[in-house]
């Protein structure tokens, strides 16, 4: 068994799997989004310090297992500082305590093999992941061979989302929220531009979008605000559909996955849903639970480099705040 630790932002969590079967044996997460509600985002300080209450509580739970454990893995990459290493603390102190093996493991694959969780594996796959820190387009053929085709050069879809959420007052996370209200409202009521339409760029980019909305929520009244949500969601998923069209155009999509905490979001799986039909296309998606940051994606990689002994050196093992993928 594999015991992963994952604490890159404000969810600490925990989980066992089963290397051979890739069984989640035990998943634990504790979200701190309720601490951050008020400040309508992540305070790094506050998260760090919520995590070393937390982590040690879930671990405490997974003492049955530590006799059966052959490696622990962490989040190393991409993430706070300050978070992820309250993790990777944890999970050396693990590795000497139990003399296992240590694995690092990139926080981005983790969503990808989301979609993998007490499952087979397969490749290829063209993979948007949308997050609070991630709007990106990857090709990917394994955990070993990933290539990054577009990002954002700014904000992240999800983030977007959370931004206007906060300039409403309604929050942190943004996402649900702004989704909910959303359904109610019209589309078509705000003619937000939708980003670098005209650029032949394969690139994201939400702080323009994000601008136009502040302007448009400071002259609204709030029953105004369910419009204002509504056309942001639409442009704000209209973005993505207008850049993957483009992509599309030189490299159609086979098996096409959607992963990350926002791919929970309906219009923008109904909207992709629309653009891959004419390409027959299949669509992956992760389970709901699994969207959002977990330790169950970080020990379904983690078991992946076990097989090929992928251990990292313990004197050596760091925290990076930017993903090198
Ligand atoms: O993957 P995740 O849990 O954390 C990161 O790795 O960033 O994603 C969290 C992000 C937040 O920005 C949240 O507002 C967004 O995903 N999100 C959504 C929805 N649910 C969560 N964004 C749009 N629509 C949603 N339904
Ligand atoms: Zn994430």
């Amino acid at each position: 068994m594999i015991l992963s630790i994952e604490s890159s932002c404000d969810d600490s969590a925990i989980a066992i799997t089963e290397i051979e079967t890739k069984k989640l044996l035990f998943h634990k997460k504790i979200s701190q989004e309720l601490e951050h509600s008020v400040y309508g985002g992540v305070v790094p300080e506050l998260a760090a310090r919520l995590h070393a209450e937390a982590l040690p509580k879930i671990l405490q739970e997974c003492q049955p297992y530590f006799k059966d454990l052959k490696a622990v893995a962490v989040t190393t990459t991409p993430g706070l500082s300050v978070t992820l290493v309250e993790g990777v603390t944890m999970a050396k102190a693990v590795s000497i305590a139990l003399d296992i093996p240590i694995i690092g493991v990139n926080h981005l694959v983790g969503h990808i093999y989301s979609l993998f969780i007490e499952k087979e594996s397969h490749f290829p796959l063209t993979v948007l992941l949308v997050s609070g820190g991630h709007t990106q387009v990857m090709e990917v053929k394994s955990f070993k061979d990933i290539k990054t085709v577009a990002k954002s050069m700014d904000d992240s879809f999800g983030e977007s989302f959370d931004k206007v959420a906060k300039m409403m007052n309604l929050g942190y996370p943004g996402g649900p929220v702004i989704e909910t209200l959303a359904k109610g409202g019209d589309r078509k009521r705000y003619n937000f531009t939708v980003p670098l339409f005209q650029s032949p760029l394969i690139a994201f980019s939400y702080s323009g979008l994000k601008n136009s909305v502040r302007l448009a929520i400071e002259s609204a009244n709030e029953e105004d605000y369910k419009d204002v949500a509504a056309s942001f969601e639409h442009i704000a998923t209209a973005h993505i559909i207008q850049k993957l069209k483009k992509y599309f155009k030189t490299t159609p999509p086979k098996t096409f996955a959607i992963v990350g905490g926002a791919s929970a979001n309906l219009y923008l799986r109904s909207s992709i849903e629309e653009l891959l039909k004419p390409h027959g296309a299949g669509l992956l998606l992760s389970e709901l639970q699994y969207c959002s940051d977990n330790a169950a994606m970080i020990g379904r990689v983690a078991v992946e480099m076990y097989k090929e002994n992928l251990f990292d050196d313990l004197d050596n093992l760091k925290v990076c705040p930017k993903s090198p993928i």
